[in-house]
């Protein structure tokens, strides 16, 4: 029996998307995998086996992928010449994921190109379909053979690579995501799965762990002795573009705060794991969702401001609201804004509220952890505007990604007065963020069987116990739903959830361009 050394990449592999003709394939995924091409970082013998509903053929549909590669990819990176190699192994078949009987056509054409290639029958499927068909295309796979991998080869029982990437957001509410996982559980074996969420493949969120634990001196003070709260921002600029259909089904919470800032609170709260491997790291993940502190109705009202943008003049342009993008009922409920607090009922952040909020349509994209700490206990000098000044430490994600610490200094000249100043670290320091966008990095651990940085059975189970409550409580009514203008920070009403003698963090400080700042 041939077996795949764990983390090794194959010598050929079969990676089949389902969705290939939708937005992330042409955005994300085709060229996440060209710029794995490039150094050579596929399989030997790679193809790649797009399908979808629309009627395309291999040579009707290269022509989208090479100008999706022209549009986004960094400046410099597209090669006419190299696109043209890696666009030869895209194919392309046209079926219809929802229906059963088009399965055994799916296996013909595997079992042709794998002939071509040489390919054992080493296959990884990439959901980028609606959610609606994630519980659908793992039990039509399961049905034809396609998820085994146990297979009958020339030479007797072989064993191939049966993997499926299944991408956010896994379930509706808890119900759905607990019966997901049952489907999936049925046809697959859990190592067979990769629950992705894109920002675990970012440098910067990978970093928050070697700021933590590659560093002594502040894991000491990582508590509720001298954190006073954490605030975790990411926001953006844009609006739906043309994700309408999606986006009114899913909204903020599912979109973003469920997966992506659920981890990264749960990387900012974590307990050290005493390796970085998949099955200890994802257990720390795990016990942070499982302090969450659950919210009574009362507590969600107070604790959970939700919003929608409304139209607005911003930088002298007219900006619609939500309620007239495409394919947005005109009395749409979805919100497009989150702003929450949470608290990590354990030992380590006990009574630490950590602020998160989302949304689209905001003034500028920027994701960052703002980690307060308390003040000193005794305040011996004065500041030029007579505020207290705790330390910060500020954990940009994205963009001008880096890490800055603030803190109080002497002014220079007679008296003693002190202010806020920064000490910077920007990723240019070490050459930068690597081009690669983080679907390239996750693409790449899935094809060398490490799960550590995909989302585990468990995690979505109790990320979504802690959540759906919230979801539930949005149903009633008069549960408000706050409009904001295009291009500002949210409804007012989210400034209420902080504790009183607070307030948000403006991400964008004026800084200069040495220090964090973001564009507005
Ligand atoms: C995706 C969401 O998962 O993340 C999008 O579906 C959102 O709505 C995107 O725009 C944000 O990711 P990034 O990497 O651009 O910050």
């Amino acid at each position: 029996m041939q077996q795949t050394p764990a983390h090794s990449l194959p010598q050929s592999l079969i990676l089949v998307i389902f969705g290939g003709s939708g937005d992330l394939t042409k955005r994300k995924l085709i060229p996440s995998l060209y710029q794995l091409f490039k150094p050579g970082k596929l399989p030997e013998r790679f193809a790649v086996l797009a399908l979808g509903r629309t009627d395309y053929t291999d040579e009707t549909y290269r022509p989208h992928l090479d100008e999706s590669l022209q549009r986004y990819l960094a400046e410099g990176e597209y090669d006419a010449s190299l696109a043209e190699q890696f666009l030869s192994g895209v194919h392309y078949l046209s079926m219809d994921p929802s229906e059963v009987a088009d399965y055994p056509k799916l296996k013909e054409s595997l079992a042709r190109l794998d002939e071509r290639i040489a390919n054992p029958g080493n296959y990884i499927y990439y959901l980028s379909t609606p959610p609606s068909l994630y519980g659908v295309i793992p039990q039509h796979l399961a049905e034809v053979g396609l998820n085994k991998e146990e297979t009958v080869g020339p030479d007797g029982e072989t064993q191939a690579i049966r993997r499926i990437v299944i991408e956010k957001p896994f379930g509706y509410d808890l119900a759905s995501a607990l019966e997901l996982n049952e489907i999936y559980r049925s046809a697959f074996h859990e190592h067979q799965l990769y629950r992705i969420d894109h920002f675990l493949g970012k440098e910067t969120v990978q970093d928050i762990m070697a700021l933590r634990f590659a560093n002594g001196i502040f894991e000491p003070l990582w508590n509720r002795n001298y954190i006073e709260r954490v605030e975790i921002t990411a926001v953006e600029n844009m609006g739906i573009e043309s994700r309408g259909g999606f986006y009114d089904q899913t909204g903020a919470l599912r979109d973003m705060v469920q997966n992506h800032l659920a981890q990264l609170v749960a990387l900012t709260a974590m307990e050290p794991p005493v390796q970085f491997n998949a099955d200890l790291f994802r257990n720390e993940v795990v016990k942070v969702y499982q302090s969450f502190r659950p919210m009574t109705k009362e507590e969600i009202r107070g604790s959970v401001v939700r919003g929608q943008y409304t139209e607005s003049q911003w930088k002298g342009e007219h900006h619609r609201a939500y309620r007239e993008e495409d394919k947005i009922p005109a009395d749409s409920r979805t919100e497009t804004f989150v702003a929450m607090k949470l608290f990590v009922d354990n030992w380590r952040w006990q009574g630490v509220p950590f602020y998160i909020r989302t949304g689209k349509m905001m003034p500028t994209k920027v994701t960052e952890i703002v980690v307060h700490f308390k003040p000193t206990p005794h305040r011996m000098f004065t500041t030029i505007d007579g505020e207290t000044i705790p330390n910060q430490l500020i954990i940009r994600i994205q963009p001008n990604e880096g890490i800055s610490l603030k803190f109080a200094a002497k002014v220079p000249g007679s008296g003693f007065e002190v202010k806020r100043v920064s000490m910077n670290f920007t990723y240019d320091q070490l050459g930068g963020i690597a081009s690669g966008d983080a679907y390239s990095r996750l693409l790449e651990d899935c094809m060398l069987g490490d799960p550590t940085l995909f989302t585990r059975s468990d995690a979505v189970e109790m990320s979504w116990r802690f959540f759906d409550p919230i979801l539930s409580s949005w149903q009633e009514e008069d549960f408000p739903l706050y409009g904001y203008p295009a291009g500002t920070w949210g409804p007012k009403q989210s400034d209420t959830i902080i504790d009183r003698e607070h307030s948000w963090t403006n991400p964008c400080r004026n800084l200069t361009n040495s220090e964090l700042y973001c564009e507005l």
